[in-house]
């Protein structure tokens, strides 16, 4: 696996793929892989001739009182992983590579609607930062498929809506979330938790399991159940900052009408935010 920093290797190390008419995979990621990563890298090794994996720390995405200078960073732990994996090349530019020098750049991508609540509404930024970087990627790579993490759902629709709305021509792949042996979501964010916070954490997806069934088992008063599923994830240690049950693709608050439906939550365990979401069909 080659490894390279800056536009121009990269442009100059995926030239070679390109004349050969071979398929190019994107996994963008912000390093400290896990599991869920390998995942992704994996499924983009088997469908495409060509492996990219972006590792990159977004500043955009990070609201001011947000955790960008914690964020685990350990790139050689993840090189080591990803060379395992059959990746064949890894972009991991810095900030100044990726942005210019600071202030020098004014474009941002803002997709609208289905950005505006759920995590959007507690990080007000942080989908135009998302937006943005994953264009630019788009831009430098011109993968042929991408792969992203259903974990982050909001985030998923917020691609898919991004790809069709500024035709790019890209395959867009979302994969199931891995979660470990007590449910609980793999996230680079959960090494963070303290051994008390990661006892508490795996309640957010057992909740989000009992009311999925409770409305696969009838139950309509669905602004109740969101409440009532809130007070218990506070009763388990864990602040609820939203538990929203909604429309699974223009992630409006669901109605009783509504067939697909995906239930979308995030809570902080102490200053650890984490999110999670289980889809459903009635
Ligand atoms: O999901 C992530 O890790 C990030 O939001 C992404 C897509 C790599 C953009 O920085």
């Amino acid at each position: 696996m080659l490894t390279v920093k800056t536009k121009s290797d990269l442009r100059q190390a995926l030239h070679g793929a390109r004349l050969a008419g071979h398929s190019i995979g994107l996994v963008p990621t912000m390093g400290n892989l896990h599991e869920g990563h390998l995942q992704l890298v994996r499924a983009a090794v088997a469908d495409c001739q060509c492996t990219v994996t972006s590792i990159f720390v977004n500043p955009l995405q990070f609201g001011k009182s947000e955790d960008l200078n914690s964020y685990p960073r350990s790139l050689v732990y993840d090189t080591n992983l990803l060379s395992e994996t059959g990746c064949d090349l890894l972009f991991a530019p810095d900030i100044t590579e990726m942005y210019g020098i600071a202030g020098s750049m004014k474009t941002n991508i803002l997709v609208s609607s289905i950005t505006q609540n759920h995590c959007g509404k507690t990080r007000p930024k942080h989908f135009e930062g998302v937006a943005t970087v994953v264009t630019k990627l788009f831009n430098l790579i011109s993968p042929d498929q991408a792969y992203f993490g259903l974990k982050d759902y909001q985030q998923y629709r917020l691609i898919e809506q991004l790809i069709a709305d500024l035709d790019f021509n890209i395959k867009l792949n979302g994969l199931p979330t891995a979660r470990d042996d007590s449910g609980l979501a793999l996230s680079s964010r959960n090494i963070r938790l303290s051994s008390e916070q990661r006892r508490a954490a795996p309640a957010l997806y057992q909740q989000l399991q009992r009311t999925a069934e409770l409305i696969l088992r009838g139950n309509q008063d669905l602004r109740r159940l969101e409440s009532e599923a809130s007070r218990s994830l506070a009763a388990q240690g864990l602040e609820p900052d939203y538990f929203n049950i909604c429309h699974a693709r223009s992630l409006e608050m669901a109605c009783q009408h509504d067939k697909d439906l995906v239930i979308l939550a995030a809570v902080f365990a102490g200053d650890v935010r984490l999110i999670d979401n289980v889809s459903l069909t009635i």
